[in-house]
């Protein structure tokens, strides 16, 4: 199994005009398929869910499907809050949070702050999330810390870059799984999705089931991962080409 799977839930709209209904529709039947799939993760071992909930580009969108998702995010949080803390998963929003309603984010906050001591699966919901703003704001806290004389350019590496981003102490995602047959990583991750296989399934993000979950674990199972070296790691077998 991956430790941490990534999911872009994409075709919510689409989803919902193929039914003749509103798109708002499509993003409530999208919030079941995911907690559907936290479920099944988190019953199957999975460490850590990370869901791209709201980019930072989605600002673009109409204004009433943009607060419709603003609603949307609180009253699921409100709703679904007491079983997220039963069920033992530790919830994180990561994104630009200062951007969002103050109601969503006192939610927030309070949903983060509820769950931070459980054991069970990481959650993470990307939310008003850019990658590339990700890695500026990562970038900016580092040269802030060299200003003050806390650190040494010199000693900026991967580990030290890898703890500004907001996934900090998160393992990088194994697995990123795309719905509705799009091939773009959508300023995703761009750091933390380094190595991950990559999954696209042609099944609108509402009609992710446990069947289309399966099938994607299937499909990372079958494949070599050798992180650029030529044996797949954690075994000594030879292989003929990279
Ligand atoms: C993409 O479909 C989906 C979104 C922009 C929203 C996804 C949000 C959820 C499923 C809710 C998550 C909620 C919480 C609180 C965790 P699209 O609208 O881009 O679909 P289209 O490509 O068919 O138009």
């Amino acid at each position: 199994m991956p430790a941490h799977v990534a999911v872009i839930m994409d075709g919510n709209g689409r989803w919902a005009q193929a039914k003749g209904l509103p798109r708002m529709m499509g993003h409530r039947a999208g919030v079941e398929a995911l907690k559907t799939t936290l479920r099944l993760c988190s019953d199957w071992g999975i460490g850590a869910l990370t869901a791209y909930a709201f980019s930072t580009e989605n600002w673009s969108r109409p204004g009433d499907e943009v607060n419709f998702l603003m609603t949307l995010f609180e009253k699921v949080l409100q709703k679904e809050l007491d079983s997220l803390e039963k069920e033992q998963v530790v919830i994180r929003f990561l994104g630009d949070l200062k951007a969002l309603p103050s109601r969503l984010q006192d939610l927030i906050n309070e949903a983060t702050k509820r769950t931070s001591t459980n054991n069970g699966i990481h959650f993470n919901v990307c939310t008003n999330y850019g990658g590339r703003h990700e890695l500026v704001m990562a970038a900016k806290k580092l040269a802030e810390k060299c200003e003050r004389g806390d650190m040494k350019a010199d000693l900026i590496d991967e580990n030290a870059f890898a703890s500004e981003l907001l996934t900090a102490g998160e393992v990088d995602p194994d697995l990123l799984i795309r719905t509705s047959g799009e091939r773009r990583i959508s300023n995703f991750l761009l750091w933390q999705l380094a190595y991950a296989e990559i999954y696209v399934t042609d099944v609108l993000w509402p009609d992710f089931d446990e069947a289309a979950l399966t099938r994607a674990l299937l499909d990372y199972q079958s494949r070599c991962r050798r992180f650029g070296g030529l044996k797949p790691r954690g075994t000594s077998e030879q292989l003929e080409s990279d």
